[in-house]
């Protein structure tokens, strides 16, 4: 490479766009933690419940969408027009609006991409993602309008196309399994029209989350248990919160079926598991054996030995761990909606376990390193929200809380960060299960 490219490189800056997963907020906390661990430098430009955008130096690797649970597309942004022009144009529907537009289209080199990577008939489509909730009846209409803009300017280029946009007119929006189908990755032909309240961005889509590698882990690995068991979306969030990479060793010490060792294997970690239940460690080393065949990894490191976790220091040895990735048992499966003072008493029967659990976790880990953990969150009867006292535990045996979003991350001129920067915890409920998780990261 010579002098003048490297220097070229040096000073390009990437604007990314990312499309999160169903809790936007464990979305965004886990790329954040993601970049940092992988030292790329990033500033998140814009944040909002559908998509975020940052600027970076570095080029993303496209590994990375397989490596993060809660992402499902990510894209190069190619435009940046005010949300006022796209409103003009597509719900107004002025025609100088839509001539702007088509021609910033031009310009933007997203036309012109397409070109170049379609054979014969241009296929592509669109995806259009509104922050503005009573916008959001109009997505399927942004959708067709911009779609036969791109159409339009397609023809110009001499190119015959038709665009996928009608798979859900409400939504507006293609899903990552369609585009997975019709191959809009590799051909570059998936437009995300990212509506904010002010600004928007126009993106391509470089790649796409594929549910269907999560599904065969979680449904196909040999052993399975329907109760207790953690979605691996939701376990690569975790392993991700808390720094893991590759030839850093975790530790998950209620392994159960093995669920957070086989995607921290995936990424080369040297993966520890324990857990009480002699039937638990038999599974998860089945599930292993079975991964690393399944994935052909070779020269990857893992060890799966039953222990109580009130004496997991004398079992694995102290200060050997980087990583600490668990989920411990969460109180019964609840048939109703719990009342307060139900709650409560789960909470106390729980204390010990949880309490005697971050007591080892700080013996085990080398300094530095880093415990996430479940707990858990019920919300009551009365709407109460009745929660395991960690932080207060944790921070009297020397463990300090990381907040999952730092103020230095955001671009200073972003406002409404507060609610965010100030969050402790994350929080993933999910309408199946009474008991939510409340998600911790602490550093030794
Ligand atoms: C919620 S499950 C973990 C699920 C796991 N993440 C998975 O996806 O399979 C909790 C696990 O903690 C184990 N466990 C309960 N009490 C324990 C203790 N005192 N020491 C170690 N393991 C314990 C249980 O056997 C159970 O497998």
């Amino acid at each position: 490479m010579g002098l003048n490219s490297l220097v070229i490189c040096c000073f390009l800056m990437f604007s990314l766009l990312f499309i999160s997963g169903k809790n936007w907020q464990l979305s965004l906390a886990e790329l954040i933690a993601y970049m940092q661990a992988r030292q790329v430098n990033f500033e998140i430009h814009h944040v909002s419940k559908e998509f975020f955008t940052i600027q970076t130096h570095h080029a993303i690797d496209l590994k990375a969408i397989e490596e993060l649970g809660g992402t499902i597309k990510i894209g190069q942004i190619m435009l940046k027009i005010s949300s006022q022009q796209i409103k003009d144009a597509y719900i107004k529907q002025d025609k100088q609006a839509e001539k702007q537009i088509a021609e910033a289209l031009e310009k933007s080199g997203i036309v012109s991409q397409i070109v170049e990577h379609a054979n014969g008939k241009v296929f592509f489509g669109v995806s259009v993602y509104l922050e503005d909730k009573q916008l959001k009846s109009r997505a399927g209409e942004i959708q067709r309008l911009f779609g036969s803009a791109v159409k339009a300017k397609l023809a110009e280029c001499g190119r015959k196309a038709r665009f996928m946009g009608f798979a859900n007119k409400a939504k507006g929006q293609l899903s990552h399994v369609e585009v997975i189908k019709k191959g809009l990755v590799e051909n570059k032909s998936e437009i995300l029209v990212c509506i904010g309240r002010e600004t928007s961005w126009i993106a391509t889509t470089f790649a796409v989350h594929n549910p269907f590698e999560f599904q065969k882990r979680d449904v196909y690995k040999p052993r399975q248990r329907k109760i207790f068991g953690m979605p691996p979306r939701l376990a690569k969030i975790m392993i991700n919160l808390s720094g893991c990479t590759e030839g850093k060793t975790l530790l998950d010490a209620f392994c159960g079926v093995g669920t957070v060792l086989q995607e921290a294997l995936l990424i080369k970690a040297d993966v520890v598991g324990t857990d009480i239940n002699s039937w638990c460690v038999k599974a998860t080393k089945d599930n292993l054996e079975w991964l690393t065949q399944e994935y052909d990894l070779r020269n990857v490191d893992y060890q799966v030995v039953q222990s109580n976790v009130h004496f997991l220091s004398r079992k694995i040895g102290v200060e050997n761990i980087d990583c600490i990735v668990s989920e411990p048992d969460l109180g019964p499966a609840l048939r109703q909606i719990p009342t307060t003072p139900y709650a409560k008493k789960i909470i106390k029967k729980l204390v010990p376990l949880f309490f005697g659990f971050i007591e080892e976790a700080y013996k085990v880990l080398k300094c530095g390193g880093t415990l996430v953990v479940v707990t858990p969150y019920i919300v009551t009867r009365s709407k109460q929200i009745v929660t395991m006292p960690i932080g207060e535990k944790a921070e009297n045996i020397n463990f300090m809380r990381i907040k999952p979003f730092n103020s230095e991350f955001f671009d200073k001129t972003l406002s409404n960060i507060d609610t965010l920067t100030d969050l402790e915890s994350l929080i993933e409920v999910d309408s199946r299960h009474l008991i939510g998780r409340e998600i911790h990261v602490f550093r030794k």
